[in-house]
This record gives structure tokens, sequence and C-alpha cells, in this order.
């Protein structure tokens, strides 16, 4: 219990920064997704961009059906993507080409639960949430 109001105080704090939308918000994310998964795990040894991308690219079986993050997003966050089921158009994850991701924590952290919740049947931790948007920076 101690260790969740330390997290929920600390993503709390991460809400001031929502106003200028850039890289180097996205940045100050993935700084604060990396030391709430030390905290919770001293062994952490801070985010790989590696293991993001492999987060991305992993492909579960859900409902007798292969998906995976990039299913929607596709395979390149620098792209456009479309959703699996309406068709809809996504506009590019990586903040690099989309100045708009990664602004505001509430809907940062929204889309991860739901989307998590969708693809791995459980949130992400803040060490995946931390290591995805370190490989999101990586794209350009
Ligand atoms: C079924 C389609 C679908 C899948 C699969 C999917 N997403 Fe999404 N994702 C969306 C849609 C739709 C949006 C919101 C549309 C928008 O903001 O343009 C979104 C937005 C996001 C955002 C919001 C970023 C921001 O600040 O605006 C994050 C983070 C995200 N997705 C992460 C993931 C991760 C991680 C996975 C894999 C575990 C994943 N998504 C899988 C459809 C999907």
């Amino acid at each position: 219990m101690k260790k969740l109001s330390f997290i929920l105080a600390t993503l709390l704090s991460i809400t001031a920064f929502s106003v200028h939308a850039d890289v180097d918000t996205a940045k100050k994310l993935a700084d604060k997704y990396a030391l709430i998964a030390k905290n919770i795990d001293p062994a952490s040894k801070g985010l790989s961009e590696e293991d993001g991308k492999n987060f991305f690219n992993r492909e579960l079986t859900i409902k007798g059906k292969q998906v995976a993050c990039a299913s929607c997003h596709t395979a390149n966050p620098a792209d456009n993507g479309k959703h699996m089921v309406t068709g809809k158009p996504i506009r590019p994850l990586a903040p690099a080409v989309n100045e708009k991701r990664f602004t505001s924590i509430d809907t940062v952290e929204k889309n991860f639960t739901k989307h998590c919740n969708d693809i791995i049947t459980r949130d992400c931790t803040a060490q995946e949430k931390g290591n995805f948007i370190a490989y999101l920076l990586t794209v350009k």
C-alpha cells in the first residue's frame, strides 16, 4: 500500500507539464516511469528501447486472433495506424512526428490501461510503459 501511494503521488506530479507538447515532454514522462519502475523493483536497470520495441511487436493470441500493439499502430510507430476492428485511422504514436502524443499523463495512462488490457489482459507495468516510450523516442 505504501508503494502504491508513492506511485500515485509520483504520477500526479507529472500532470503539471501538460502544456507544451513535444519530444521533451515524452522524455520527461519516460523518466518518470523509469523512476517508478526503480522504486517498485530496485533491480531495474533503467529503460530499454530494445524491450520496448519487442513489447510493441509481440504477438499474442486473443480470442483466437493474433494481436499486437502493432496491429493497430503498425510496425512503424511513425506511420499512421489503422484500427484493426473499426478501420478508423490513428495518428502516429512517435512523438517526433506527432507532437500531440504523450502530452497528458491522464490520456497516456488511460490509453495504456485500455490497450494493455486488450492485448496483454492486464495493465502494463511502469517498466513496460517506460520502455515503450523510450522506444518511441528512437523512432524519427
Ligand atoms: C485495437 C486497436 C489498438 C491496439 C491493438 C492498440 N492501440 Fe493504442 N491506440 C489505439 C487508438 C484508437 C488510440 C487513440 C487514438 C488517437 O489518439 O489517435 C491509441 C492510442 C494509444 C496511446 C496514446 C498516446 C497519447 O498520448 O496520445 C498509447 C500510449 C497507446 N495507444 C499504446 C498502445 C500499446 C502499448 C498497445 C499494445 C499493448 C496498443 N496501444 C495497442 C488503438 C490501438
